[in-house]
């Protein structure tokens, strides 16, 4: 009979302790503590590669830190940032694999059932005094595991959460043959139904769109364990945590523990930098004396060397000797002076994108339909610097839309045409899989392409550090070492490196940090070219609430109950 792992509940316990991990060579973290318990909500942020995926496998257990400690008590499950593209699963088997603990009880509750009310096999008699007490204790202890593992009602709340978050439920679907999105939403859906003591969810919200991140809101608060949950979403962190892990730079290499939710966070940040630079001002001046401190000894020093005029050669050499330690202790008192400068971050920097004046159509769609992915015929028209947010649940069709318009996949209905040299560019939802090419080498490479192919003018080439989006040693490290913000941070910088004059932007948010979306934001506003975005992030479409907008709907099998549309 499997064996059952059951839940802590109110014992459940999940701590790390001084956790540091080193990557390529360099310290990804360092002073980690955390104490998550049952009804806590952690929220954890900090700038794309700060290692929070890295947190998450720490706590999960699947990755061994450097040095620390974790503490697990009780059941835990970790939705990865990404899934593999290559899985043979079926839903029913994903369903099967976080129900086996349900399952097994009940199975080995049917079998304590069976022997308590039977005889022992084959002799025809009655169960004997020990017998009868084992058979007994058995079903206590089987019953006991399935009504912790409430197992009767798992598929029952498989079925709600997979409803909640609009996935398919189709048991015999294989994985390969569902979007990326879809099967994240299986994997979610299954998670949450299951009841672990503690939910470590990387980045959850990338594919859900509004009806299901109402649901995942309701759940992770109801959630009656523990929630880590990694997010650049703001409203999500905002409904949810309670807790926030900052994993950014502090004065003291410590990373910040944040109460009063992400409201405390957002305020607590602002005072610790505050702090950080007035003490970096002090630190300065206090250096600056000290430094002029030991060049005036080292000058005396000097001047003590010098015969004066009726200085006797002993005294002289006295004077010479305490002047010499003097500097020496002024040396070491710089050296002891740490200046630790507040590490400056990035700052996003979008190049300028051309206008096309003089009221030019650059993009028309004119009915365009895409059999079984874009239903509904859209006619859409884009002049130089037009705004327009493409709105509509998971499966409307929004992605195959933006890549209709980029060129990228041809329309079974309908055309599409764009203004001779119009520079258009699409930035896709999700990025390629990760090369050994350096990002640097990736970057340029795209940039030689558009220049020999006479798309780009070689005075409007921008180098990839000076956009704010990697820095330099990120810049130099392979593609499949960065982490997947940074992966597609370096996505946006190709995008924007064409100078394009209109910009499609396909759930630009996801993987970036909260910083660089809101940096992106402003930038979306102030710039001279088109944009056509479709966003699912909750705090994007009320910053831009302004813009056109235009509603795709599923098809009328594929509408759920809970349209965002209908909102
Ligand atoms: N295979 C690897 N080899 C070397 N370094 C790696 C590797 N994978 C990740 N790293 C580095 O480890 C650091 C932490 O990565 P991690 O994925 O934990 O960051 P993250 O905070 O989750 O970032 P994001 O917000 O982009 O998801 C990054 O600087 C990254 O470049
Ligand atoms: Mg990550």
């Amino acid at each position: 009979m499997p064996a059952t792992t059951l839940p802590a509940r109110e014992r459940a316990q999940l701590t790390c302790t001084d956790i540091r991990v080193e990557r390529g060579g360099h310290t990804v973290l360092s002073g980690v503590e955390m104490t998550v318990s049952p009804r806590s909500r952690w929220g954890v942020v900090g700038e794309n590669g700060r290692g929070k995926s890295t947190l998450l496998h720490v706590l999960a257990g699947t990755l061994i830190p450097d040095a620390g400690t974790v503490r697990r008590v009780g059941t835990l499950a970790l939705a990865e940032q990404e899934m593999p593209t290559a899985d043979d699963r079926t839903v029913g088997d994903v369903i099967d694999e976080h129900l086996a603990d349900a399952r097994a009880a009940l199975q080995r509750l049917d079998a304590a059932a069976v022997a308590l009310a039977g005889e022992p096999l084959g002799t025809g008699e009655p169960l004997g005094a020990g017998e009868q007490l084992r058979a007994e204790r058995d079903y206590a202890e089987a019953l006991e595991a399935a009504q912790a593992l409430e197992a009767w009602d798992a598929d029952r709340r498989i079925d709600i959460a997979l409803e909640g978050l609009g996935a398919v439920d189709d048991r015999t679907r294989p994985l390969t043959t569902l979007s990326v999105g879809q099967r994240y939403r299986v994997r979610l859906a299954c998670l949450l139904a299951a009841e672990y003591d503690f939910l470590l969810l990387d980045e959850p919200t990338n594919h859900l769109d509004r009806a299901a991140l109402e649901y995942l809101t309701a759940r992770l608060r109801a959630h009656p364990g523990g929630v880590v949950v990694v997010s650049h979403d703001r409203a999500l962190l905002t409904d949810v945590a309670t807790t926030v892990l900052d994993l950014d730079p502090t004065r003291d290499g410590t990373p910040r523990v944040y109460g009063g939710g992400f409201t405390g966070y957002r305020e607590g940040r602002e005072a610790e930098r505050s702090q950080w630079e007035a003490q970096y001002e002090q630190q300065q001046t206090e250096h600056l004396r000290l430094k002029q401190a030991l060049s005036e000894a080292q000058n005396r020093l000097v001047s003590g060397w010098r015969p004066d005029k009726g200085t006797g050669k002993h005294q002289r050499a006295t004077r010479a000797g305490a002047l010499a330690r003097s500097v020496h202790r002024r040396q070491e008192d710089l050296e002891r002076h740490k200046v630790t400068a507040p590490v400056p971050p990035l700052r996003f920097a979008m190049p300028d994108l051309p206008a096309r004046p003089g009221g030019v159509v650059l993009l028309r769609a004119d009915g365009v339909a895409v059999a079984g992915r874009l239903h509904q015929p859209t006619t859409l028209s884009v002049k130089s610097g037009d705004r327009l947010t493409v709105t509509g649940p998971n499966g409307a069709g929004k992605s195959t839309l933006l890549s209709v318009l980029a060129g990228r996949l041809a329309p079974t209905a309908g055309e599409v045409r764009r203004a001779g040299t119009v520079r258009l560019r699409l930035l896709g939802q999700e990025s390629s899989p990760a090369t050994g090419r350096r990002a640097r080498d990736l970057y340029e490479a795209h940039i030689a392409q558009l220049v020999t192919a006479g798309l780009l003018n070689e005075r409007e080439v921008v180098g990839l550090t000076a956009l704010g989006l990697l820095t330099s040693r990120e810049a130099n490290k392979p593609v499949a070492e960065l982490s997947m913000g940074q992966q597609r941070r370096l996505d946006l910088a190709c995008a924007l490196a064409a100078r394009p004059h209109v910009l499609l932007l396909d759930e630009p948010t996801n993987h970036l940090s909260i910083a660089l979306v809101d940096e992106l934001t402003d930038a979306l506003i102030a710039t001279d070219a088109a944009i056509v975005l479709a966003t699912h992030d909750r705090q994007m479409q009320r910053d831009l609430r302004d813009w056109p907008r235009l509603a795709l709907f599923p098809h009328r099998e594929l509408i759920r109950n809970h349209s965002e549309n209908s909102r």
